[in-house]
Formats: C-alpha cells, structure tokens, sequence
C-alpha cells in the first residue's frame, strides 16, 4: 500500500462517518476509460464513478468549461438568471422531446425529491388533498433521503430509519395486474426506473412500460421515470424511454448529466410543471453556473462523439461476451442490460470475491449483493477494453 493511501485510509477511519467501506485504493487521476493509483498502476473502469462518467475521465471539452467558468463565477444562487442555466433548460427539454420545463438539483436524490413534490403537488390541485400517494416498485432505487428512501422497496435500506413518509406503495416490477390493484383515487404517480441499477440491472419489458402508460393516462395518474442512472445515452437513447416509445410526465435526471460533477433535474411537462409556483421548491446551489457549463459541455461531447451508438453496439457486444463466459465457464448464470448498462448473475455468490479479484488484476468493478457484477463503463469503451475485462474475468472466477 503506497503512503498517501495509507495516510489518507487514516484520516478518513479517523473523521469520517463510516457510510463507505472503502476499497483499498486510491485513484488520483483519469483519462477516458482509465484510472491511474498513487502508485501510478494503471486500471481499465468499468464503473464510470456508478454511471456518472459517460464521456471518461478528464474529458477536454468538460475541463475547458469549468475552468472557464470557474474563472468569471461560480455562484450566484436561483435569485438571478444564469446564462449556461437556461441554455441547458432548454438542451434538457429538447432532448426530453420539447413541451417540457426543468428545475435543477444538485443530486440524484434530490431530483426524486422534486419530482415526488410536484407529483404531490400536481394530485392536490388536480384531484384533491387525498390525492398524493406514489406507487413505485419492489426492489427499486431511488435515492438516500426520507421521501426517496420511502419511494426505494428496499426493507434493508429503510428498516433502520423507520418511520418513514406516509403516501408510498410497492408492487413488483413488471407486474400489471398488481399495479392496477394498487391504483385508486388517492394515488397521484406512478414512479418507475426504466432499468431498475442499484436493485441489480433489471429493465422493465416494453410491454409493461407500455402498459404501465396507458393506465396512467385511463386512470388520470402521472407516469414518473426516474432516469437518473439510465439517462444520457447509458442504454443507447439520451434517455431510456426513448426507445419504449412512450414520454413521462415527469422525470428525474442526474449521474451522467455533468460527467461527474454534482448536478440533477426535475424534468416535467409543461402542464404538470405548472403545478410549482413561486416558493413551492428551491435550491440554493441547483443549475449554478459551473456546473450548468460542464453539462452543456457534456451533452454536446455525447452527441458529437456519438456515444449513444457506441453504448448500443459495445452493449451488445460486452453482453455476447457474457454470455460466451457463461458457456465456457458455466460461472454466469443469467446476463441482463440495455446499452452500457449491464450485469452478470453468476452461478455462486461470490460477487464481492470476483470484484476484489478484479481490482487487484486492475479492473474496476462493481457488486451488488452476493451474486451480481454490474457494469456501467464509460461510453467510450471499446471492444478491445471489453475484451480485457472478459479475459480478466475469467482468470478471476477460475481463482475464487
Ligand atoms: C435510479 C436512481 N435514482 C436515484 C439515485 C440517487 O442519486 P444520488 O446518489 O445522486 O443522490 C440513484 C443513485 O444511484 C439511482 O440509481
């Protein structure tokens, strides 16, 4: 272990909380899809910092615009206009397919906040003051706060924090029969992931999605779509719905928006956004300058370097690759995904072993719980990258 990891895995078992059981290593510098250590080893990332480093690391044009930005001003709060703040507005709604208006966050979570609140809001005055529950699905993800900790069905994430928001309730993906049981008149929303990511890479099949979008519209109930982990070209569309066919009243945005640096939206029709008036939301560093330039510098490297089709063709390839180890090794047992976000279910539960085996061979992977491998590689991988993750894995199941 080289010094500055050390010194630093000290200071941080010293002052930080202990949310994070850190690996142990140290990453102090990136270019595309590599990583380099303190010790200056090198990594191929199939992590992307969990689907928010779309374009790869230390990308040119996102650099230029922060430090431009950060040269004139960085922050001037939601009480004055913002230049790179309505541009982006309208990149978000045009690649949302227009009609739609936007309110920016800071986060993930706090996008799923928003869009909670304004299906709320929206319920109240439309519908009524008992109109404001939100059904979403077992075994979803939708971020760390109370509101989007109680819309994630996930007990071992919410047990602890007990009790949580009333107005929430669950069914199983994929399941239409016990969504349409679950909606009567006091559901405002129905919020979906199109591909469920923290829960283990499970999509919603076209036709539930589909169906899900005609109920909403029978029963007069919001369509909300949290692509904070599928959006900005992961699975192949700018985002994911895109490729189902169908267009949600309401969707939450983040990860990928910047190319990591912190920022989400609330993106909504422009009849549902009109349910916020002045005061009902807000935040005092969402949408600042700095960051609204890096993600304007962002959409534009997506589209130019066209890494949506990359993400659909490596996709395809990286899940054939899967699925050749599978018959190889009979290690992987099932391999799902859309695009760039992928997983292997393997055959034993070894997913944490695999993973660690990986870091030491320098492959930056992901487990999630006992038996899966997910990936969400930057989208400029290439067969060559996708290659050396498979040959890696295979060493690497072979030895656990
Ligand atoms: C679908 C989804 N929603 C919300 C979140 C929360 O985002 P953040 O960690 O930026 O708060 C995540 C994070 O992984 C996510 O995958």
């Amino acid at each position: 272990m080289g010094e500055l990891l050390e010194a630093t895995g000290a200071l941080d078992a010293t002052y930080h909380m202990g949310t994070y059981a850190r690996k142990q290593v140290m990453f102090v510098r990136g270019e595309g899809m590599r990583l380099y250590d303190d010790d200056g080893r090198e990594y191929l990332d199939f992590i992307a910092g969990i689907g928010a480093v779309n374009l790869g690391h230390a990308h040119p044009a996102v650099t230029e615009a922060v430090a431009a930005q950060a040269a004139k001003l960085v922050h001037v709060s939601n009480l004055f206009h913002v230049e790179h703040r309505a541009h982006l507005a309208e990149v978000i709604a045009t690649l949302a397919g227009g009609g739609r208006k936007v309110f920016f966050a800071n986060s993930g979570t706090e996008a799923v906040e928003g869009a909670i609140k304004l299906a709320r809001r929206w319920g109240k005055l439309n519908k009524g003051p008992e109109c404001y529950r939100i059904i979403t699905a077992e075994r979803s993800f939708h971020g760390r706060t109370l509101g989007a900790l109680t819309a994630t069905a996930q007990p071992s994430k919410q047990e602890a924090f007990a009790p949580l928001l009333p107005g929430f309730g669950h069914v199983p993906l994929n399941d239409m029969a016990a969504l349409e049981d679950a909606i009567d008149d006091t559901v405002c929303a129905v919020m979906l992931e199109v591909v469920q990511g923290e829960g283990g890479v499970y999509p919603c099949t076209p036709e539930y999605l589909t169906s899900v979008r005609r109920l909403c519209d029978e029963r007069g109930v919001l369509l909300v779509l949290d692509e904070v982990q599928t959006g900005f070209f992961r699975t192949g569309t700018a985002f994911a719905h895109q490729s189902f066919g169908i267009r949600p009243d309401i969707m939450a945005l983040a990860k990928a928006m910047a190319n990591g640096l912190p920022i989400g939206a609330v993106v909504a029709t422009d009849e549902v956004a009109a349910a916020f008036k002045p005061g009902d939301h807000g935040s005092t560093f969402g949408g600042g300058p700095v960051v609204c330039a890096a993600a304007l510098a962002t959409v534009g490297a997506l589209h130019s370097e066209r890494l949506g089709d990359n993400a659909i063709a490596m996709g395809e390839y990286l899940r054939d690759g899967l699925a050749g180890l599978a018959e190889k090794t009979g290690e992987v047992a099932v391999v799902r995904g859309i695009g760039l976000m992928a997983a292997a279910e393997l055959s034993r539960p070894i997913a944490a072993a695999v993973a660690a085996g990986a870091l030491a061979r320098g492959l930056v992977l992901n487990n999630i719980g006992d038996s899966i491998i997910r990936f969400l590689p930057p989208l400029v991988c290439k067969e060559a990258e996708i290659d050396t993750l498979l040959e890696t894995l295979e060493a690497v199941v072979g030895e656990v």
